[in-house]
């Protein structure tokens, strides 16, 4: 039987397939990206010729130590690839990200993205989004107001203690009771003044790869 990160190794190996040459990849954040990245720089090492632009400072640090080389994100507006993890995805590929605080940069990246692909053990795979926790980051100086809103929508937000953003923003995990409207969700929470992003992701992820037992499934928006 496959461990957790045996499978997140084998649907970042999938995903990394995709990769060609002269590509510019997206990296993402967290610890099924982070075996993505390895893969493409054993690719990198083997003589594809890709660049790539980073969600994350970890992931740039850890991309830059495999030999990948990375441009600055601020210069780029389209991007060929991007692979990154979840925290939850459904059928519809709607997923829930950001448990490792770096949504914000991960949806302007998938924005970019001419093609966004999740990489995910099965553990992530859901019926419908909604049970993992949804971050938000929040400006600094905005923090009590969000709350005072996100409380008021019954929201349960809480504050991710001593935890600041790549930004030096702040994260507060919300947790609702049910995402029946995921889409009216998102539109709530990006209308709040003071919440820079969130970790709903239902228009970005093109697909998924999906680990269990070592058997990697694919699912295509
Ligand atoms: C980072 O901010 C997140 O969106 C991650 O992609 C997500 O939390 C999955 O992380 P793991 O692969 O570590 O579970």
């Amino acid at each position: 039987m496959a461990s957790i990160d045996d499978d997140k190794k084998a649907a970042a190996i999938a995903a990394v397939a995709e990769v060609q040459d002269g590509m510019l990849v997206g990296l993402g954040t967290g610890s099924t990206a982070a075996f993505a990245i390895q893969a493409l720089g054993d690719r990198v090492a083997q003589g594809l010729q890709i660049r790539a632009v980073v969600t994350s400072e970890a992931s740039g640090k850890l991309a830059r130590e495999l030999g990948i080389e990375i441009l600055d994100f601020a210069t780029i507006a389209h991007v060929d690839l991007t692979i990154d993890g979840a925290d939850e995805i459904d059928s519809r590929c709607f997923a829930i990200k950001g448990a490792g605080g770096a949504m914000l940069r991960e949806k302007i990246v998938a924005a970019a993205s001419a093609r966004m692909v999740v990489i995910a053990d099965s553990s992530k795979r859901v019926d419908r989004i909604g049970a993992a926790k949804l971050p938000v980051e929040v400006l600094p100086f905005a923090i009590a107001y969000v709350m005072h809103v996100l409380t008021d929508m019954a929201a349960a937000p809480k504050i991710r203690d001593n935890y600041r953003t790549d930004q030096g923003n702040l994260v507060i995990d919300c947790h609702f009771a049910t995402l029946d409207d995921p889409r009216a969700t998102a539109a709530t929470l990006a209308a709040i003044p003071g919440i820079l992003g969130h970790g709903l992701f239902l228009d970005e992820v093109d697909a998924a790869y999906i680990a269990t037992d070592g058997v990697v499934t694919r699912l295509e928006r």
